[in-house]
C-alpha cells in the first residue's frame, strides 16, 4: 500500500453508496414510525462542552472515565467533547431555550455518537444513534409507551427475535439505602473482587453486578437485590409499567442486573437485545431519567428516553435478508453532437420538473458506450438524442427493462410529449 495514502480511523467507516441508500431508507422508515408517535425532530451539536458530559453521564463511568473523545480547543484553551451520547446535549438544548416550560416535549435526533472502545462487530468508534427523548412526563405511560414503539418498529423493518429486558432502578434515596448493604456484602468477600470491581467498589459498586467475568457471577447472584429496598411508589410505577405491556401481548423478562451504564437514570430502564449479533445484541436501549434536567441546572422535569443503535440494526437487518438493492434513476439520457446536447440538457431539466429522476450522461463518447452505460445504470428509459432528433424537435424513447406484453421498441416522440409518455408507459408497467 501507498504510505503516502491516508486512511479513516479505526473504528470510523465510510458509508459507500450502497449502504448509504440502505440507511436512506431506514431513516424514512424510522422517520415515520417518530412521527406516528408525536415525536418531533431536534438537530444538535456534535461537539459540547466536556463538563456536560462528565455531569449527566457520570465521571465513574466507562464512558466518561476512557471513551471520550475530549480536546481542549487550541483557540480559547475551551475543554471540548465529541459526543459519545446524545441525551446530555438534547436535555442542555431543552434548558437553554426553555422548551417543557410551555409543554412536554416528544423529541428524537438521529447522528453519529464517538466512543474509543475497541472495535468489533457492532462496536465502532464511531458510531450512529436514533435517539428518543420525551420531556416532561411522570407517570408510566410514557415508559410503556416507548418501549412498545420500540416492538412497532421491529415489525416495521421486518426484524423478529428481539428480545425486551426490563428493570427498575429505583429513586436515588432507594439506591442509597442499597448502595450501604451491596458495599458491606462486598466488601466481606473483598478477596474476590477482579480489579475493576475494587476500583468501583466505593464509587459505583452497582456497576459491579453488571460484570461480565465469570470469577463473579456466584458472588453477583448471592448480592443484595435492590428490588428488595423499593418503596411503594417505585414499585407501584414498575407494575404499572408490566401492565400495560402484558395487556399489549409484549413479552419481557425482569433482569435484576441491568443496570446501564450512565448515571442518570432512575426506575425503569430496558434494553432490546437479540442473540444474532454475537457479543454487541443490545440494539436499542434506555429508560427514566427523572433527574437530569435538575441536575445539569433546568427546572426539575421528569423525562424518558432510549436510543438505538443504527449499525447494529442495519447489521440485523441485511443479515435477515431485507432489501438492499440500490434504486435506480428512471431516465438516462443519451447524445451527442452540440445541438443535440443542448436540447438533451433542457429535456433532462424539464423531465425534473416533472418528477421524474434523470441521470444526464456526462463525459461524451459514442452512442453505443452510451448506451452501454444507461443500461448499466439499471434505469427504466434512455433517452436518445442524436442531431436527427434534435432537428425535428424529438427525442427518441427506448424502454431498457421489457415488462409483460407490453411493447418494447424505441419510437420517436416530440420533445414536449416526452414527460407524460415516460409517465403513462411507467402506469403501463405498474399496473401489468
Ligand atoms: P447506550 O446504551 O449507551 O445509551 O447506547 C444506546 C445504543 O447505542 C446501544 O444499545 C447500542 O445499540 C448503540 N451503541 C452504543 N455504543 C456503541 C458502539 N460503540 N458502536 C455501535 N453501537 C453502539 C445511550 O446512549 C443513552 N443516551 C440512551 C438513552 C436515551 N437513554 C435515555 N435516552
Amino acid at each position: 500500500m501507498n504510505a503516502n495514502r491516508i486512511q479513516s480511523l479505526r473504528g470510523m467507516s465510510d458509508i459507500l453508496p450502497d449502504e448509504a441508500e440502505f440507511w436512506d431508507r431506514f431513516d424514512e422508515t424510522v422517520r415515520s414510525w417518530l412521527r406516528s408517535y408525536g415525536y418531533r425532530p431536534i438537530r444538535l451539536p456534535i461537539v459540547e462542552p466536556t463538563p456536560l458530559f462528565k455531569r449527566a453521564i457520570g465521571e465513574v463511568t466507562d464512558i466518561v472515565e476512557k471513551e471520550m473523545y475530549s480536546f481542549v480547543d487550541s483557540l480559547n484553551g475551551e475543554q471540548l467533547t465529541l459526543r459519545p451520547e446524545g441525551t446530555a446535549g438534547c436535555v442542555r438544548a431543552v434548558i437553554q431555550h426553555n422548551l417543557v416550560a410551555q409543554q412536554p416535549q416528544r423529541l428524537y435526533y438521529m447522528g453519529q455518537m464517538f466512543r474509543h472502545e475497541r472495535p468489533q462487530k457492532g462496536r465502532y468508534r464511531q458510531f450512529h444513534q436514533v435517539g428518543v427523548e420525551a420531556l416532561g412526563f411522570a407517570g408510566p405511560d410514557i415508559d410503556a409507551e416507548q418501549i412498545l414503539m420500540g416492538a412497532r418498529l421491529w415489525d416495521d423493518l421486518g426484524l423478529d427475535g428481539i428480545a425486551l429486558q426490563l428493570n427498575t432502578l429505583g429513586q436515588p434515596a432507594e439506591r442509597a439505602r442499597h448502595r450501604g448493604e451491596l458495599i458491606a456484602y462486598l466488601e466481606r468477600h473483598g478477596d474476590l473482587l477482579d480489579e475493576d470491581s475494587r476500583r468501583r467498589l466505593h464509587s459505583n459498586p452497582l456497576r459491579i453486578l453488571d460484570s461480565k467475568n465469570p470469577a463473579l457471577q456466584e458472588l453477583i447472584h448471592g448480592a443484595p437485590r435492590l428490588l428488595d429496598h423499593l418503596g411503594d411508589e417505585s414499585l407501584a410505577h414498575f407494575a404499572s409499567v408490566q401492565q400495560v405491556l402484558r395487556d399489549a401481548g409484549q413479552p419481557f423478562e425482569i433482569n435484576p442486573r441491568l443496570v446501564r451504564g450512565l448515571d442518570y437514570y432512575n426506575l425503569t430502564v430496558f434494553e432490546w437485545v437479540t442473540d444474532r449479533l454475537g457479543a454487541q445484541g443490545t440494539v436499542c436501549a434506555g429508560g427514566r431519567y427523572d433527574g437530569l434536567v435538575e441536575q445539569l441546572g433546568g427546572k426539575p422535569s421528569p423525562a424518558c428516553g432510549f436510543a438505538m443503535g443504527v449499525e447494529r440494526l442495519t447489521t440485523l437487518i441485511r443479515e435477515a435478508g431485507g432489501a438492499t438493492g440500490s434504486q435506480p434513476v428512471d431516465v438516462y439520457v443519451v447524445h451527442q453532437g452540440v445541438a443535440a446536447s443542448r436540447l438533451a440538457a433542457r429535456v433532462a431539466e424539464s423531465l425534473r420538473d416533472r418528477g421524474i429522476d434523470v441521470l444526464f450522461h456526462c463525459g461524451g463518447g459514442g452512442f453505443k458506450s452510451q448506451m452501454k452505460k444507461a443500461d448499466a445504470s439499471g434505469a427504466a428509459f434512455a433517452v436518445i438524442i442524436g442531431d436527427d432528433e434534435a432537428s425535428a424537435g424529438e427525442a427518441s424513447l427506448k424502454p431498457l427493462r421489457p415488462v409483460g406484453e407490453l411493447p418494447n421498441e424505441q419510437r420517436r416522440i416530440g420533445v414536449d410529449r416526452l414527460a407524460d409518455a415516460i409517465i403513462d408507459a411507467t402506469m403501463d408497467w405498474e399496473d401489468a
